[in-house]
């Protein structure tokens, strides 16, 4: 089930990519957060510009909506080269990828979103431009059928996943440089929403950035997002100025807490709480409750409640921790067992 949802990490709407756009710090300097994965990523772009080669392949992984798009962008804009965007599950023929890859120039950035999305055939494609700079094209068919081989430029391969433990091994294998994006902390997420602010125009005092940033869900996107609605309400309710009742009475309004939850995630937790006691219980079966996707879930509501430890994974499946039963006022059930958590 898809539904528009205020606190998702995904883009929501083109319109929404768009007005991103214009937020999306433009160089690693104005890049705020993510500290170790900028400082390695400098360096790395640093001594590929004073070698005046392409930047080796990329593999960005980690929740969405945490800037793994925004950072292509910049690895682009720092090598002065192109950047050519694309996804997984978009690239259906290997004709389609064969167009993107001949046009690309050296040091050329191709950023493939949703990388563990990609077509088996379209993967094995990539695997010789990745490694040798050349794909091996195959034109008619049967007893014409004959292969191509076209060399490429010397491109970099910037690629994106929520889920590193999905790619296959040979796909693993042929990036050289490994970053893992988390999620922002408070105080970061605070500087975004005053950076946006001053992109946007629009006033907004310290408290009222705080009150944004702890209901972003450790999430820029989120924090962007909730700052537009926040900048309508304070327009047509107020003086136009974010202050930290106006930033409170905005979000209230859009049913997000002051944890940053919504409803999915409390339907999520009163799930497992009042259907399955506390679990632990299979996301098939809450999914199922729920009448949502398992990669919704998973995807999109269970890392920040784990990262918040409101659940735990756990062999057996999802549990509801004490936080939940707190956040959601509800009486504690039992004392629990110590468990053993459960990665996958
Ligand atoms: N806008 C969105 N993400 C950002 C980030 N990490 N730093 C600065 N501005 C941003």
């Amino acid at each position: 089930m898809s539904r528009e949802r205020l606190v998702s990490p995904e883009l929501i709407s083109k319109e929404e990519e768009t007005f991103n756009r214009t937020l999306r710090p433009p160089t690693l300097k104005e890049y705020i957060g993510q500290k170790r994965v900028v400082e390695k990523l400098s360096i790395a772009l640093e001594a590929a510009k004073k070698r005046g080669e392409a930047l080796e392949h990329i593999l960005f992984f980690g929740p969405p909506g945490l800037g793994k798009t925004t950072l292509a962008y910049i690895i682009a804009h720092a090598m002065e080269a192109k950047i050519t965007t694309t996804s997984g599950p978009a690239l259906e023929r290997t004709g389609d990828l064969m167009g993107i890859l001949t046009n690309l120039g050296e040091r050329d950035v191709l950023f493939i979103d949703e990388v563990h999305r990609l077509p088996a055939n379209i993967e094995e494609f990539l695997y010789p431009a990745m490694e040798d700079f050349k794909v091996d094209f195959v034109v008619d068919k049967g007893m014409f059928a004959k292969t191509i081989n076209v060399p490429l430029k010397k491109f970099t391969l910037v690629a994106a996943t929520t889920r590193a433990g999905s790619l296959s091994a040979p796909l693993r294998n042929r990036f050289g440089l490994f970053y893992h994006l988390d999620f922002y902390n408070a105080d970061e997420l605070k500087e975004i929403v005053l950076r946006s602010s001053r992109i946007l125009e629009t006033t907004i005092d310290d408290k009222g950035a705080e009150e944004i940033a702890r209901r972003a869900r450790g999430t820029p996107r989120i924090a962007n997002r909730l700052l537009r609605r926040v900048r309508d309400y304070a327009e047509v309710k107020g003086s136009g100025e974010i202050t930290a009742a106006v930033a409170e009475a905005a979000l209230k309004l859009e049913g997000v807490d002051e944890r940053g939850l919504d409803d999915l995630d409390r339907r999520f937790l009163n799930a497992i709480i009042g259907l399955y006691h506390g679990g632990p219980v299979g996301v098939e079966a809450l999914a199922a409750t729920l009448n949502e996707e398992v990669d919704t879930l998973v995807d999109m509501v269970e890392p920040f409640l784990l990262q918040q430890g409101f659940i735990s994974r756990t062999k057996s499946g999802r549990r509801a921790n004490e936080p939940a039963y707190g956040h959601l006022n509800l009486p504690s059930l039992r004392p629990r067992a110590a468990e053993l958590p459960f990665r996958d």
